[in-house]
């Protein structure tokens, strides 16, 4: 069985290759899209490619610096293409997203790019979205009223808590995170947008119909799956 890190590597340089001269990117997070943003750094430095990126997180700025691509914000530009990883896929290419905390932004991004190509290894690929408990940013005050309410939901709420760090996991926008199990996601969509109507919610780890493509590390090699 091939290392699950090398799997990621794979993918994250063929979703390098995609990118061409002139784009403006979205940088994902994790450690996935670790890879996609270090590839496309050497083809920058490499190849002269002149991109503008756009990160999703401290984690991928700083990365996007170190590797040498310029920075722009949704301010300024468009996005052409991002490209992301993800904590579960499914047939339909719906999403759970949100497993560094960084899915509010990373919808944002995501979610306004031409393209979307989604970069995972095989293990996020599954029949039905659910094993992995949904992320959902909340606004620190809202904490008892949200998880009242997602409970009413049929979710099952906890607060993600730090490590090295005593307390709540604190986000990039200064919120907490409920990471929420759900028993049977029936329809994705339904269940993203009646979270996020749920007062004090930012944004929840359900990204419903952005995807356009998924390329998915295997042992035997890279598959690609398209809407
Ligand atoms: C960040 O909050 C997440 O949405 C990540 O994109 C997702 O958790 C995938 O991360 P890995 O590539 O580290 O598995």
């Amino acid at each position: 069985m091939v290392d699950s890190n090398i799997l990621k590597e794979n993918v994250g340089k063929e979703a390098s290759e995609l990118i061409k001269d002139g784009q403006v990117v979205g940088l994902g997070t994790g450690s996935t899209t670790h890879h996609f943003i270090r590839y496309l750094g050497e083809r920058v430095k490499n190849e002269g490619l002149e991109i503008l990126g756009i990160p999703t997180s401290f984690q991928s700025t700083l990365l996007a610096r170190e590797s040498g691509i310029k920075i722009t914000t949704l301010d300024e530009h468009d996005i052409d293409i991002a490209v992301d990883g993800a904590d579960e896929v499914d047939s339909n290419l719906d999403l759970i997203k949100g497993g560094g905390a960084a899915h509010t932004i990373e919808k944002l991004v995501d979610s306004s790019a031409d393209e979307f190509v989604v970069i995972v290894d095989g293990s996020k690929v599954v029949e039905k979205l659910g094993a992995f408990p949904v992320p959902i940013e909340i606004i620190p005050e809202s904490l008892r009223l949200v998880k009242n309410a997602v409970m009413e939901l049929g979710g099952k709420p906890e607060v993600r808590m730090g490590i090295q760090k005593d307390g709540p996991v604190i986000t990039d926008n200064g919120n907490f995170v409920l990471d929420t199990k759900f028993d049977n996601i029936e329809n994705p969509y339904e269940l993203e947008i009646e979270l996020n109507t749920i007062p004090g919610v930012l944004e929840n780890g359900i990204f419903s119909g952005i995807a356009d493509k998924v390329i998915v590390g295997r042992d035997s090699g890279n598959e690609v799956i398209e809407k």
